[in-house]
């Protein structure tokens, strides 16, 4: 299986990581909410009141995109330039987290990434060429599936090719059932030839 999983890092000839990256993204399961302010839910969420928000202000809650967008500017002062968020005796945010919410900043806090520049075509031209390279993965030949932000195809039991954020992530028995982020859509189309 270690073997398959190198020949296709190999012909996708792209530099994988096991864990996809956070995304400046406030939604998706590595979106700053799931991977960066999980710690602050504990206390700033609408769902937590009276003494288990541990003095936490009533009004600044992050669990939901449109309470956090209230409070971006006062989250990044707290929880970046001066640090002192979550408090004492919390697990801290860790440097790339910190990263991950400058990105989100930079990118004016959007709750959900653009909508992707790669046409449903180039999509199914991409996974075609996948299932006619690997057959023993992507089988059988299948309809593509939009279910935003993913567009994708599932094979059966548990196998899924898709494309989100423009990048290409595969979820299977060779990833161990996490989320693997191949690298970037357009570096697979031109190796695809579906430009
Ligand atoms: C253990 C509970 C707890 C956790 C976890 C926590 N906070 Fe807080 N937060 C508080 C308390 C208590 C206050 C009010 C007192 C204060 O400002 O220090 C507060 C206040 C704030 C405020 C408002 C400050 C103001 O001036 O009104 C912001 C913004 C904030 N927190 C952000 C965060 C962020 C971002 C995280 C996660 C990185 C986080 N907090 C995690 C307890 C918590």
């Amino acid at each position: 299986m270690l073997r398959l999983l190198s020949a296709l890092l190999l012909v996708f000839g792209i530099n994988a990581h096991l864990q996809a990256a956070i995304e400046p993204v406030y939604e998706g399961s590595n979106g700053i909410r799931n991977s960066v302010l999980t710690v602050c839910l504990q206390c700033h969420a609408a769902s937590v009141t009276g003494a288990g928000r541990n003095g936490a202000t009533s009004i600044v809650n992050f669990d939901t995109y449109a309470a956090a967008a209230l409070w971006t500017d006062l989250l990044m002062t707290k929880a970046v330039t001066e640090r002192s968020m979550p408090p004492a005796g919390y697990t801290p945010l860790n440097s790339e987290q910190r990263a991950a919410l400058v990105a989100w900043q930079a990118a004016g806090f959007p709750e959900k990434a653009a909508a992707t520049a790669t046409t449903p075509q180039q999509s199914d031209c991409l996974f075609n060429w996948a299932e006619a390279s690997f057959p023993d993965y992507f089988a059988p030949r299948t309809q593509s599936q939009s279910v935003p932000p993913y567009y994708g195809r599932l094979y059966p039991p548990g196998t899924v090719l898709a494309i989100a954020f423009n990048k290409l992530l595969y979820l299977g028995p060779l990833s161990a059932g996490a989320v693997l982020e191949l690298g970037d859509v357009a570096t697979f189309l031109s190796r695809a030839g579906c430009n």
